[in-house]
């Protein structure tokens, strides 16, 4: 299979994020295996998303919060459940949002150059299965918006995988 990433002309983020959930549901047909499926995931969104550093999983495992597939620099391979923005966004099941994440109590700095960050949990069946976290050099580069995106694009990998299979 050839995947050709689709050339990004868009005008909105709502246009941006629209474009990726077709190219998503491409990416992942006729697939269900849950790290092939997340790697390609975060293979998408860092190469299609402007302004990143770091996209990757971390994965609940034994109440653990631990590295998945990723694209960026190296990264902290365990996070407890409550520690850093990971792990409050797996804690509280919700999406955290940091403009500078110098302002974030407890922030967990894997690379110098992220300045801020936006982490979605993945939930399936009410089972934490991890979080997507995303990591920007710019200050505020996540809006609503992206919070708004992403989770669209989270619930179409949740629904196209195998969550066993981690
Ligand atoms: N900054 C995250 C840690 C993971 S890295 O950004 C890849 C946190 O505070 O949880």
């Amino acid at each position: 299979m050839t995947f050709k990433l689709a050339e990004q002309e868009w005008t909105s983020k709502v246009e941006l994020y629209a474009s990726l959930a077709v190219q998503l549901r491409s990416l992942l047909e006729g697939e269900r295996d849950f790290i092939a499926n997340a790697a390609n995931f975060v293979s998408l969104l860092y190469h299609a998303l402007p302004d990143l550093n770091w996209t990757g999983f971390y994965l609940n495992k034994d109440g653990e919060l631990v590295l998945g597939p990723f694209q960026g620099k190296p990264a902290c391979v365990r996070i407890a459940i409550g520690a850093g923005v990971c792990g409050k966004a797996a804690q509280q099941r919700r999406t955290i949002l940091v403009d500078n994440v110098r302002d974030f109590p407890g922030h967990i700095a894997c690379d110098s150059a992220s300045n801020s960050e936006i982490v979605i949990p993945v939930i399936k069946d009410e089972r934490l299965i991890g979080v997507l976290d995303l990591d920007s050099p710019s200050f505020g580069r996540f809006n609503d918006e992206d919070a708004v995106g992403l989770n669209e694009l989270v619930e179409i990998f949740a629904r196209s995988s195998e969550i066993g299979m981690t």
